[in-house]
């Protein structure tokens, strides 16, 4: 063959690669309003940065009638590029050939990827569009998603790992994005679920779509199976380059530092007279977050599941944080086992990747009741203070306003390695409300009172004396509990100076095998 001929042979075959399944089958995924597993790497990459791998990959199956039909690449585009100039790997599943199932092939391509991306300590950002295990290939397509999982689980706090869904992601295939750190699902074009809407029905009686039963409403709001829900996939990949930007390479690297034109020492006045005289008045702890980090900007988490905490990414001058705050607007920004879920792993994920914490806290306690009690709140609320309590990196606590009972030593406290405990002059450490600790402390005299004036005089002036004595910061702060008591106003400040001291920061665990964390 002349050289020319090979070149064009070459080009030709890149050409039918890129057609995947085909002209035919790619103009029905635009109809969907779905883009094509190598648009989506093109908007997710920075421009021409993408090397492919394995683009002449197909699959070894010759049942079923399977020889006759083969494709370049086999369904799943791989390679790696980079997002702001920094390596990524990825992979993109490709409907469009056999509904983007996954085969022996298949499975051993994104395995390529994921192990090369280890190698390298650079991020894995999976792409998921697929009918889930390719039927015809049996127990080879198993084995390939156990494969996956395998180095899914090996690359769990080493290197970052997202996954975006973009269409189906049934039966086992769920489990892949289930082990990574992060999933984001679109609205209307993906759904995941371990068993589909006609399963439901045969064994349950139940009749759903599959949006009810797996769509990214129901997974970003009710299960909290998705840590972010885009508009559409357009959004979606943006987001993914967005929540990469605040994260290191990998476990033994440290988040990039970006230019920031915030000043350090700006004052957020409004924030000395931002809480509600009336302690049980709500507010909306997202406007503090807001008013303190670099130029207002924070990437929420799980912004429709457990909304009584709130967490997610900012920067203080330039460097990334996790902030962890509870939310006084929703329960009473109440400790659920939703919301100790939630915050847990975030928590964890941060620790894993040397973020630093920054936790703003305004808890009345724990939420009582059977649900919770039977529902293992025990355990759960467990999962949050341990997380708090292994995490070596730097740590930094704001008490806003109520810190109570086991609330208290949980949201980074002090007592859990806590670096840098502030206070605002509006805190109130104690283990429990006014109301209750009356309750419990006077019982025997209240219940001697039977006028109801008299009843209600004693009251108030034993809330005054409790008031007195637990409603401020000073009694922690006098133990050495409580660092400094700050203006509100100087909080960003503040927070910055701790950052910059705790930049060297070292602490460790005891040796051991892995902790038992409560599950
Ligand atoms: C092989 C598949 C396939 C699969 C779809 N296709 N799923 N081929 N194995 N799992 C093919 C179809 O035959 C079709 O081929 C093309 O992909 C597009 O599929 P359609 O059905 O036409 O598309 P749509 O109507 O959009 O429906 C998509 C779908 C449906 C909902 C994903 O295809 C479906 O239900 N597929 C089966 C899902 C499933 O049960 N998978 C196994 C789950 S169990 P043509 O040639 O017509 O274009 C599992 C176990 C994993 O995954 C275990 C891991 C531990």
């Amino acid at each position: 063959m002349a050289f020319e001929d090979k070149i064009k042979e070459l080009l030709d075959k890149r050409e039918l690669a890129k057609l995947g399944g085909g002209q035919k089958r790619i103009d029905a995924q635009h109809a969907k309003g779905k883009m094509t597993a190598r648009e989506r790497i093109d908007l997710l990459l920075d421009e021409g940065s993408f090397e492919e791998f394995d683009m002449f990959v197909t699959h070894r199956c010759t049942d079923f009638g399977l020889e006759k039909q083969e494709y370049l690449s086999d369904g799943v585009v791989t390679g790696h590029g980079t997002i702001d100039g920094r390596v990524v790997y990825v992979f993109s599943q490709d409907f469009t050939v056999f509904g983007g199932s996954l085969s022996e092939s298949f499975a051993k391509k994104i395995c390529k990827v994921m192990d090369q991306a280890m190698k390298v300590g650079a991020p894995l950002i999976g792409i998921n569009d697929s009918g889930g295990a390719r039927i015809q290939e049996g127990v080879q397509s198993l084995a390939g998603y156990a494969e996956i999982f395998e180095r899914n689980i090996l690359a769990s706090g080493v290197i970052p790992q997202i996954s975006a869904i973009f269409g189906p992601c049934a039966g086992g295939a769920v489990y892949s994005p289930a082990l990574t750190d992060f999933i984001l699902m679109s609205k209307e074009s993906s759904y995941m679920f371990v068993t589909g809407p006609k399963v439901v029905k045969t064994v349950t009686g139940e009749i759903v779509t599959d949006e009810e039963l797996g769509g990214a409403t129901v997974h970003g709001s009710k299960s909290g199976v998705t840590h972010m829900i885009a508009e559409d996939e357009r959004e979606g990949i943006l987001l993914v380059r967005k929540l990469i930007s605040f994260m290191p390479q990998n476990n033994l690297e440290e988040a990039p530092i970006m230019p920031c034109d915030d000043p350090i020492d700006r004052l957020e006045d409004s924030l000395n007279y931002f809480i509600p005289e009336n302690p049980n008045k709500p507010y909306d702890v997202k406007d503090i977050i807001h008013a303190i980090v670099d130029n207002g900007e924070f990437l929420e988490i799980h912004r429709h599941y457990a909304p009584n905490i709130v967490v997610g990414f900012s920067r203080f001058n330039g460097q990334s944080v996790g902030i962890i705050a509870n939310q006084p607007s929703y329960l009473a920004g109440v400790l659920d086992i939703n919301a100790s879920r939630k915050a847990a792993r975030f928590v964890r994920f941060c620790d894993a990747f040397n973020i630093p914490l920054v936790t703003l806290v305004d808890v009345p306690g724990f939420l009582p009741g059977t649900a919770q009690e039977y529902g293992g709140i025990i355990i759960h609320g467990a999962k949050l203070l341990f997380a708090y309590g292994e995490a070596t990196v730097p740590k930094i606590t704001i008490i806003l306003r109520k810190a109570y009972g086991g609330a208290y030593d949980v949201m980074s406290s002090k007592h859990l390695r806590g670096d840098i405990n502030y206070a605002w002059p509006t805190a109130e450490i104690a283990v429990m409300g006014p109301k209750g600790a009356i309750e419990i402390l006077h019982s025997k005299k209240l219940g001697e009172l039977t006028d109801q004036a008299e009843r209600d005089a004693y009251i108030l002036k034993a809330e005054n004396e409790y008031k007195e004595k637990f409603a401020n910061p000073y009694n922690a702060a006098k133990y050495g509990f409580i660092d400094d008591v700050i203006e509100p106003r100087n909080t960003r400040f503040r927070i910055i100076r701790a950052l910059q001291a705790l930049a060297t920061k070292k602490d460790t665990n005891p040796p051991k095998k892995h902790c038992n964390i409560p599950l």
